[in-house]
């Protein structure tokens, strides 16, 4: 399987940002990474579910919802309605996260955690046959444009071995600082999905800088 790459929509241009989003998916990527946060979890602002509609609107590829908020499961309930393919959520910020993916099912979501860069994959160890992909984080959360954290590697690697072990059918997704540099030990490592958000629309090429990541 070839790596499937999911734009992060961050570093779009937002005053333009249907032909953007029309531009990731024209350019053959695999999903829209949408980044959900609230000035609370993390300290920054992005946008909520008026933006995040006019986003699926324009896309012809599904939805990566990542959300970085406190209260998880106020915005599952928001952004429900769009029917994202992935909805995401931190593990850190969940006391019932257990719970919380059997609702994100039951909406007909693949339901996804994330780990951010400390976060241990065999902590995943009674929830990984439940969930549909695990979001580890490679940089902190909040910002685009930041520096790869190398440790993820290791952490993917974990993640794939607890996911053998445990014969559960689950993807792991990397978010943060990916480019064409990383995403070969990122493929070694089992990844299966890459977000890339500055990589992509950094660039006049988002079609080339998408395929470059898809090996
Ligand atoms: C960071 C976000 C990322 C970010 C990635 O909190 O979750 O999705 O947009 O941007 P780059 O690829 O520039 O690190
Ligand atoms: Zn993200």
């Amino acid at each position: 399987m070839k790596m499937q790459v999911a734009p992060s929509i961050l570093s779009a241009d937002f005053g333009n940002l249907s032909a953007e989003v029309k531009a990731i998916c024209d350019g053959g990527c695999d999903l829209v990474h949408v980044d959900v946060m609230d000035g609370h979890f993390v300290p920054n602002l992005t946008i909520g579910p008026v933006v995040v509609s006019a986003v699926a609107k324009a896309a012809t590829k599904p939805l990566d919802v990542h959300l970085m908020v406190e209260n998880n499961t106020f915005f599952v309930d928001l952004f429900a309605s769009l029917k994202p393919k992935y909805i995401s959520f931190h593990f850190e910020e969940e006391k019932h996260p257990h719970r919380l993916i059997q609702h994100i099912r039951s909406l007909g979501i693949s339901p996804a955690i994330v780990l951010n860069p400390h976060g241990n994959p065999d902590d995943l160890e009674y929830i990984i046959n439940d969930l549909d992909m695990v979001l580890l984080m490679s940089v902190n959360p909040g910002f685009g444009g930041q520096k790869f954290i190398p440790s993820v590697i290791e952490r993917a690697q974990r993640l794939k071995a607890l996911i053998e072990r445990k014969n559960a059918s689950c993807l792991i997704e990397v978010d943060g600082g990916v480019n064409d540099k990383n995403i070969h030990q990122l493929k070694e490592a089992g990844v299966d999905i890459v977000v890339a958000g500055s990589y992509v629309y950094n660039s006049d090429d988002y079609a080339a800088r998408i395929k470059s990541l898809q090996v």
